[in-house]
């Protein structure tokens, strides 16, 4: 961290506070906060995770970090602030909700801006910088830490939101990546962590594929992984609120799929098992998948469950299985 670096921490120390006092105690930020409520967000949540709002003025923030002596380019250039073209400075979150991100040592090194009023986009983000990579850093690692490693096990969420109700519904090792989907240095400092990461994305498709995504890499990294199967269309905040915590822990998070499982389901959507031939490509497909694992007493398991869904001898399909072994595949 160099001086400037230490600068920005500063002023994200000071701004972390600020939007806190603004969403409990401002006239402007009481739609705000009602908003957090409506979502169900209890205070406790709101104090721990430091929720925020940012007013709807245009340079409140760019007078409050100037007048603490801060540099409005300096503020610029790590995006806390937005610069236009002829040197004016504007406030960049303006009638957002934050959600300040710290890094694993605790301390905010950016904002993840949700709006309140269906303001384009939804969720805005500060942009990257020295200290601001989303690449590398996971909503709440700094939080879940202890908890993760106390489990072995991590939760990872999509969204924010989600991180937040499955903390008040007790699940507090969880930790979502911000927006974008995960890498490989996310899947490598979880790795350090923990055996087993269970996914728990949105129901919808865009979730699935990126479960998909996700397992791919973290097998990279030798890791177990579990998949939480969510209803259709809910993402595990919805789910919470629908349906409550005990059945959000016993029926999401317990009933995980292996992610063998999840795949042979997920592969499914790509064919028509009505069709012979579909039916075989698909049967060609898993295998390969089973291929991929490490244990003999896995591929024995999940290649029986083959035989008998689709009612081909095991012998066929352990040739099969065999000589994709034989070839490296
Ligand atoms: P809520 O609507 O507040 O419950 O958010 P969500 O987490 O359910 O959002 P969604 O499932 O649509 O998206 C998952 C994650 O993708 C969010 O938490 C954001 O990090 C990110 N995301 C969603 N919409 C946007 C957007 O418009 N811009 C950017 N940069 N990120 C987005
Ligand atoms: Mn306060
Ligand atoms: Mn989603
Ligand atoms: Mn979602
Ligand atoms: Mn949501």
């Amino acid at each position: 961290v160099n001086t400037e670096e230490q600068t920005v921490l500063d002023a994200y120390q000071w701004l972390v506070k600020l939007y806190h006092h603004l969403l409990r105690h401002s006239k402007d930020g009481k739609q705000a906060l009602q908003y957090l409520y409506d979502r169900g967000f209890s205070d406790e949540a709101i104090d721990l995770f430091q929720i925020g709002y940012s007013p709807t003025s245009k340079d409140f923030i760019v007078q409050f970090l100037s007048n603490k002596g801060f540099h409005k380019q300096i503020m610029a250039n790590a995006g806390l602030l937005n610069a236009t073209n002829d040197g004016n400075y504007y406030d960049r979150f303006q009638g957002r909700v934050i959600f300040p991100i710290r890094n694993h040592l605790g301390k905010a090194v950016g904002f993840v801006g949700r709006t309140v009023s269906d303001q384009e986009p939804k969720y805005l983000n500060s942009p990257e910088s020295s200290l601001f990579k989303k690449s590398k850093l996971l909503y709440n690692f700094d939080l879940a830490r202890s908890e993760i490693r106390k489990k072995g096990e991590v939760v990872l969420f999509e969204g924010s939101a989600d991180v937040i109700s499955a903390h008040q519904a007790g699940v507090t090792n969880g930790v979502a990546s911000l927006g974008t989907s995960l890498t490989e240095s996310h899947a490598s400092l979880l790795r350090r962590y923990v055996d087993t990461v269970l996914i728990c994305y949105d129901g919808d498709n865009a979730g699935l594929n990126a479960t998909y995504k996700a397992i791919q890499l973290l097998k990279k990294t030798g890791c177990t992984v579990k998949v939480a199967a969510l209803p259709y269309k809910y993402d595990p905040d919805q789910y919470i609120q629908e349906y409550g915590k005990n059945k959000f822990q016993e029926q999401v998070i317990d009933a995980a799929d292996t992610e063998m499982v999840f795949l042979m389901k997920y592969l499914k959507k790509n064919f028509n098992l009505k069709l012979e031939g579909d039916r075989l490509q698909y049967v060609e497909r898993v295998i390969e998948e089973i291929a991929s694992l490490e244990s003999s007493i896995e591929r024995d398991h999940y290649l029986r469950a083959l035989s008998e869904e689709f009612n081909l001898t095991y012998d066929a399909l352990s040739q099969e299985l065999n000589a994709r072994l034989l070839n490296g595949k």
